[in-house]
């Protein structure tokens, strides 16, 4: 069976309280987009993402993101159903499955199940359901003899009978055909006079579905769900981590971004945050109290410790920055040792600047490297040493002072 993919990422997500589109909103460096467009293209290399709020912004994070999708825009946000009928001419496949863009921790073995219970069922409608402690905010599944025949929305339910826990996620496989008869018939809904995705159920028995986890189904509509999902893909990306041999005493003391690489067993200690981008080979040691930032490289058997930050630096193997310092647009050499308070002074006002640190070099406690600077392999700096702009410390020389200056070794003998 074959299936085109929409994202739903109109709406104007009022619920959040924030001026930014909510596809934008980011949880573990991610912005939801991306975390739905990357379950969408396993199934489809091209989903059609449904844009209307805030667009043009979305439309710069789709570049930024580098994603094949056809954009199609909903002019006013009507609804669930209207953005599925703007989208409905560029359905090219028999079946479309829908993602709502705040819907971002469905996992792909969820979304492969639903495919295959659509395929092997031949429903008009598959849906993606969940039993939640609370159903608050979401649409709820009515069933009658155990078949589906309604989702009753939030904002429309009359009966106590209809505040039920098993939820609709939003995800959801349908027949395309089924899509072009019912979507025309649909109404706008009584309380809040949209026209609800939802609804297309009422129009058909034949509806399958299929059961997810409660954190898979969480969806996001205020600042609150933001979070929690926000701690579930750290749970997720931690447990990841664990798999590919991180160790870490205190997990959920470590904050690990989306897409941080970790390339065999190592060491993480408590109150860690480490951004995207970042890759640690094995057998790294990392904190406790590091910031690893965008374009850190740890090479094997290299150690980031206390208070140590570092941003777009590779530490050589077995190179060691073990306090207080900051490494920015930075080559550590292998083996080199960075002492205690050693600064990059990499941002002179206008542009940023490289320091390359050689193999083995011994960089003083409180040296302040004003870069670009180079510190050649072997070299050694004394403590508190300023090493000014554009200086090229000889392979094995020592400077000291501020300016540093080359240590003269003294001729005298006592
Ligand atoms: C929706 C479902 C609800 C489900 C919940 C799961 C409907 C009617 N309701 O409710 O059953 O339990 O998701 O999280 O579908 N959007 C557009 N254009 C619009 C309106 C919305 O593109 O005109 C997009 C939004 O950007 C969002 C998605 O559709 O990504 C869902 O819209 P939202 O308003 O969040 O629906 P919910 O109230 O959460
Ligand atoms: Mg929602």
């Amino acid at each position: 069976m074959s299936f085109d993919i929409l994202v739903l990422a109109a709406g104007k997500g009022e619920r959040m309280r924030s001026e930014l589109p909510k596809p934008l909103q980011r949880i573990c460096g991610a912005t939801l987009l991306e975390l739905v467009l990357n379950l969408a293209s396993t199934l489809s290399e091209q989903a059609i993402v449904v844009l209307g709020w805030g667009g043009e912004l979305v439309k710069e994070e789709l570049k930024r993101l580098n994603k094949k999708v056809t954009i199609v825009e909903q002019k006013e946000q009507l609804g669930t159903a209207d953005a599925v009928r703007v989208a409905l001419p560029h359905i090219k496949k028999e079946n479309a499955v829908v993602l709502y863009a705040d819907v971002p921790l469905i996992k792909r073995e969820t979304l492969s199940a639903l495919i295959e219970e659509h395929t092997k069922s031949g429903a008009d409608v598959t849906l993606l359901s969940a039993f939640v402690k609370d159903p608050r905010g979401y649409g709820r599944i009515i069933r009658k003899d155990d078949s589906i025949c309604a989702i009753v929305e939030e904002a429309e339910i009359k009966e106590e009978k209809e505040k039920r826990n098993e939820i609709f996620t939003g995800v959801a496989a349908y027949r395309t055909g089924f899509l072009e008869k019912v979507l025309p018939l649909l109404k706008p809904s009584e309380k809040k006079g949209e026209y609800y995705l939802t609804d297309v159920v009422r129009h058909t028995k034949k509806i399958s579905s299929v059961l997810c986890e409660e954190e898979e189904a969480l969806g996001i509509n205020e600042m609150e769900q933001l979070v929690k999902a926000e701690s579930l893909l750290q749970q997720r990306l931690r447990a990841e981590a664990m798999k590919k041999g991180a160790r870490m005493a205190a997990p959920e003391l470590v904050y690990i971004e989306y897409g941080v690489e970790i390339e065999g067993e190592c060491v993480i200690e408590p109150f860690c945050v480490i951004r995207r981008g970042v890759r640690i080979g094995k057998g790294c040691e990392v904190g406790p109290f590091s910031h690893l930032r965008k374009g850190t490289i740890l090479k094997e058997g290299s150690e980031v410790g206390n208070f140590v930050e570092t941003k777009n630096t590779v530490m050589g193997e077995k190179a060691k920055a073990k306090h207080l310092s900051y490494l920015g647009d930075s080559e550590i050499g292998a083996e080199a040792n960075i002492g205690a308070g050693t600064i990059c002074a990499n941002y002179d006002g206008v542009a940023k600047h490289k320091t390359v640190i050689g193999k083995k070099a011994s960089v003083g406690s409180g040296t302040v490297l004003i870069a670009p600077v180079r510190i050649g392999e072997g070299a050694i700096t004394g403590a508190g040493a300023v090493v000014t702009k554009n200086r090229d410390v000889a392979p094995g020389e020592t400077v000291v002072g501020v300016p540093a200056r080359a240590l003269k070794k003294s001729s005298k003998k006592r």
